[in-house]
């Protein structure tokens, strides 16, 4: 690959396979690859097979056409498209029939030893299934009896970049943009090439390019200033089964187009977003569509206008319509205005207050997109009562790989588990079994556009993610939108095997410290569910009382007595209500509210006794002192394992763990003193607190 500065490939880098025997078989198999079709996702397919197996394998496979292979029995991997003779011999009707538009088939010729078979439907497929064959062989699976059928769960699986046209990145812990550098679209196109195949082989075929803050020249994007440049990013992410999408601003009528209004309904501005959206057609003529953040924390909205927000979406879906393109309309919308006095207001009560009576008014290329809890990305929170509460919407489960509130790439802290935890939780909806996975991948509710949006945690380090091990995030959690059904543990130990080291030890060390690192990080956090004692605007580090007297609606209540806020429906806000029955009734209660949330849901006593027989306050003494320690036992497996870690690679993430060290070191002193001195009650351990 032409590298124009040094950067790891991350899963995608490939060093020899060591155990010979393994290499000997697949050298049979690999020798030759046979393309047939000459498009350009075949082009691809063929040429990420052959760069894989050069380095894997350690010689050039023969690439030949479909002509040069003839009827004769060979060796090799034959690529190409289901319906073409070659590969229709050895791939069933019944096969093809279980082949959705993105799905492949790998499959071993019973009859003709050393011959493997990628098929598909259409090109991305292919391109999937070659991304696929070659993780097989990272794994050293069996490649003599392989018969895998595979389509990806869910339809949109994209990334949301926060990325500025200056170059920064909100909430970026990784360097700089890959795409914009001082209000220009990138041209280093060998970098994109690169990242473009990292997401495409995680299964990723959608990018939001820049931030959902749309100020300055990024509003000029979907304008001919810009699109000539990103079409040419569009090319190369076509390559690679990658749609670019634009976050827009909804004022933009006004900005670009010197309107007097933004209102949806107005003919001119209607007018206007029809031209735009077939100038940008022009360009690039995939384009995916716009994401838009409404009325949410300063960005203009249809409320502006006095209309809603299906009138601000459907108008915008209509521009986008005869292209194909769909609108991604964000249901992070709430008072970010609020006098902490005010108790009746509850900004986790917001996106549902406001979305569920739109439910079915939504246009069908609208998919709403909502934060997996009610709040935004905290370490725990309930998951949002909008899964399951739209029925008739099609839906987006927004997550944040970016750890802007989980430790910042500095701490480590792996995602998989919580999201795992979220799309396992039972909305009941449709009685038992309606799993907030069934709402995204489409299923539930039988949705035209459903899927995965993640706030990318991805920069110009050379590493791509900041923390080497900040990777498994991303490879997570495009694991997870292509299939909900992997474990945590399984993605885990196939990225550490892929990206970093393959001995058995090294291994299961690295997956245990990734397994733990969540409960790690939350217990020296924000205890049971209450979330931000976080230091504002950076948040990073502790600062307990940081947001309590300020506008954003995020409070905790601590005072000498009790903390934590009751929603409950009874004597609370009525968060709690927004939930199906079942799941209603389990948070109106203390003693059925799942402990971890107990705060979010409850104002709670600090003698009051937990189901570990200890009192609150007890509780957050001993878990701040845990999660301190354990923070330590992370760097001491780190350690454990030098010798079977790249020298810089392990001297990198030795550094982080330092950091993380000290950083939950403050955390447990901040947060433990800060209780410490409200309710003046000792710990019944005698420990330090200062
Ligand atoms: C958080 C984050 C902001 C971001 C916002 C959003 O509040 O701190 O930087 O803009 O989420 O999701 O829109």
């Amino acid at each position: 690959m032409d590298k124009e500065v040094d950067y790891s490939l991350c899963w995608l880098e490939y060093s020899k396979i060591d155990d010979e025997p393994y290499r000997e078989k697949l050298s049979k198999v690999v020798k030759n690859i046979i393309a047939v079709g000459q498009d350009k996702f075949t082009q691809t397919a063929v040429e990420e097979l052959k760069t894989a197996v050069t380095s894997l394998v350690g010689f050039e496979p023969e690439v030949s056409k479909e002509a040069l292979c003839g009827d004769n029995p060979i060796s090799g991997i034959i690529v190409g498209n289901v319906t073409d003779a070659l590969i229709m011999k050895y791939i069933s009707d019944d096969e093809i029939q279980k082949l959705d538009e993105e799905g492949y088939v790998i499959k071993s010729v019973k009859e003709n030893p050393g011959l493997v078979v990628i098929g598909s439907k259409n090109g991305h497929g292919l391109v999937y299934g070659a991304f696929s064959f070659i993780k097989h062989i990272q794994l050293k699976r069996d490649v003599e009896e392989v018969h895998i059928i595979d389509n990806p769960k869910c339809k949109l699986r994209l990334l949301n970049h926060w990325d500025n046209m200056d170059g920064t990145v909100e909430r970026g812990y990784a360097g700089r943009s890959i795409f914009f550098c001082d209000n220009k679209v990138t041209n280093s196109l060998g970098r994109i090439k690169d990242y473009a195949r990292l997401l495409s082989s995680i299964g990723i075929n959608g990018v939001v390019i820049n931030n959902v803050n749309v100020n300055k020249n990024a509003i000029w994007l979907i304008t001919p200033k810009y699109l000539g440049d990103l079409a040419k990013l569009a090319d190369v992410f076509r390559q690679y089964g990658i749609k670019i999408y634009l976050s827009i601003n909804f004022a933009s009528p006004i900005y670009i187009g010197k309107l007097k209004t933004a209102d949806p309904l107005d003919e001119d501005v209607i007018k206007w977003w029809k031209e735009t959206a077939k100038t940008i057609y022009e360009y690039i003529p995939d384009f995916g569509g716009f994401l838009v953040k409404a009325d949410s924390e300063f960005n203009p909205g249809p409320y502006k206008f006095g209309r809603d927000h299906a009138d601000g979406a459907n108008m915008l879906a209509e521009a986008l319509a005869p292209y194909g393109g769909i609108v991604i309309w964000r249901c992070f919308v709430y008072n970010c205005t609020q006098d902490w006095r005010d108790t009746k207001t509850d900004r986790a009560k917001a996106a549902y207050d406001i979305f569920k009576p739109l439910d079915g008014k939504f246009a069908e290329n609208v998919v709403l997109q909502v934060k997996y809890g009610p709040m935004d990305f905290q370490v725990r929170e309930p998951v949002s009562p909008l899964f399951g509460g739209l029925e008739r919407t099609n839906q987006l489960i927004e997550l944040q790989i970016t750890q802007e509130y989980t430790g910042q790439q500095i701490d480590l802290c792996y995602l998989a588990t919580m999201w795992k935890e979220v799309l396992e939780f039972d909305t009941y909806a449709k009685g038992p079994e309606s799993k907030v996975k069934y709402v995204v991948d489409g299923t539930l509710f039988n949705n035209k556009y459903s899927g995965f949006a993640g706030v990318s945690n991805v920069g110009s380090d050379k590493n791509w993610t900041g923390h080497w091990l900040a990777q498994a995030n991303l490879y997570a959690f495009g694991m997870l939108a292509w299939d909900h059904s992997f474990t945590p543990e399984e993605i885990a130990r196939e990225w550490c095997v892929r990206a970093l080291t393959n001995d058995p030890f090294a291994v299961e060390t690295i997956v245990s410290m990734l397994m733990r690192s969540w409960r790690v990080y939350e217990k020296y956090t924000a205890p049971l569910g209450i979330g931000w004692m976080v230091t504002p605007h950076t948040h990073y580090g502790p600062s307990v009382d940081g947001y309590e007297y300020s506008k954003w609606g995020t409070y905790h209540r601590a005072d000498t007595k009790a903390i934590g806020i009751d929603r409950s429906v009874k004597s609370g806000t009525g968060f709690a209500g927004q939930y199906h029955r079942e799941n209603a009734a389990m948070f109106e209660s203390m003693e059925t509210c799942p402990e971890e949330l107990l705060l979010f849901f409850h104002r709670v006593p600090y003698d009051y006794v937990l189901k570990s027989g200890e009192t609150l306050i007890q509780h957050i003494y001993n878990t701040h002192f845990e999660g301190a320690e354990e923070a330590e036992k992370l760097k001491e497996d780190w350690v454990k394992i030098k010798d079977y870690i790249r020298k810089d690679i392990y001297e990198d993430v030795l550094e982080r763990f330092n950091r993380q060290i000290e950083n939950a070191k403050e955390w447990r002193d901040v947060v433990n003193s800060y209780f410490y001195r409200k309710t003046g009650i000792p710990d019944k351990y005698g420990r330090k607190i200062y």
